[in-house]
């Protein structure tokens, strides 16, 4: 069993009944969350890249829960400068197993700079075992021919990407990564948080018919039971 709750943007928490993560905890200036960083009780914090609109509350998060952020090895190390105690660096290409499942970080399009600090290493996706099923969560990338390679290493019961064009994919290079990852499902993230990645995302379902797999547009603080198969 696995449950996603939505929370705007590219913040999910996933929950398998024992355990929940949470990836890109963008609460605080996220217009579409429902809940405030506080409420969030998770045991691990994963994080995509520095970007604001995705490393969010993280460190709060982190220390109200001594829940582990696990990331890049830049990420990471900048987390800890702000503060938070209990981190675990990885990075692209690794996997490895935590107690809520597994993780293997994947490479991703895009830059990963806090802005007042500076570079922070690169951005990377996600993907995650958990609950019996597996997760891919792109974080903030363009379209790359690789995702080719990750559809064709995993059998991805659900996958996240971004369709808001301007910092990412849009949705016709959205749909093409759908072609290359062949996931059962995907969610549409990264849309309409900011004037400039306005998106449509029944547009985007529209596309995804022309593929195997199903789209799935989540609402603000729904909470979605991934169908067995
Ligand atoms: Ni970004
Ligand atoms: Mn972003």
């Amino acid at each position: 069993m696995l449950k996603i709750n939505y929370q705007g943007h590219s913040c999910f928490i996933l929950d398998d009944g024992k355990n929940k993560i949470v990836i890109d905890p963008f609460f605080n200036g996220n217009p579409f969350a429902t809940m405030k960083p506080e409420e969030v009780e998770v045991d691990a914090v994963l994080v995509t890249h520095c970007h604001y609109d995705h490393l969010g509350d993280a460190v709060q998060i982190s220390q109200k829960n001594n829940a582990v952020i696990i990331g890049t090895f830049e990420l990471t190390r900048y987390c800890e400068s702000k503060g938070a105690t209990n981190v675990h660096p990885m990075h692209i290409g690794g996997a490895r197993r935590f107690d809520f499942g597994e993780v293997k970080l994947t490479p991703a399009l895009h830059g990963s700079g806090s802005g007042e600090d500076g570079a922070v290493g690169v951005a990377c996706g996600f993907l995650v075992k958990m609950g019996g099923k597996l997760i891919y969560h792109a974080g903030d990338t363009g379209l790359f021919g690789d995702m080719h390679l990750i559809g064709d290493l995993n059998e991805i019961d659900v996958a996240m990407v971004p369709i808001g064009d301007n910092f990412t994919m849009g949705i016709r290079d959205a749909v093409k990564a759908v072609q290359f990852l062949r996931p059962r499902i995907v969610i549409p993230m990264h849309y309409n948080t900011f004037d400039v990645i306005k998106a449509d995302p029944q547009e985007f379902l529209r596309l995804v018919q022309s593929t195997k797999s199903q789209g799935v547009v989540l609402n603000y603080g729904e909470i979605y039971e991934v169908p067995v198969k």
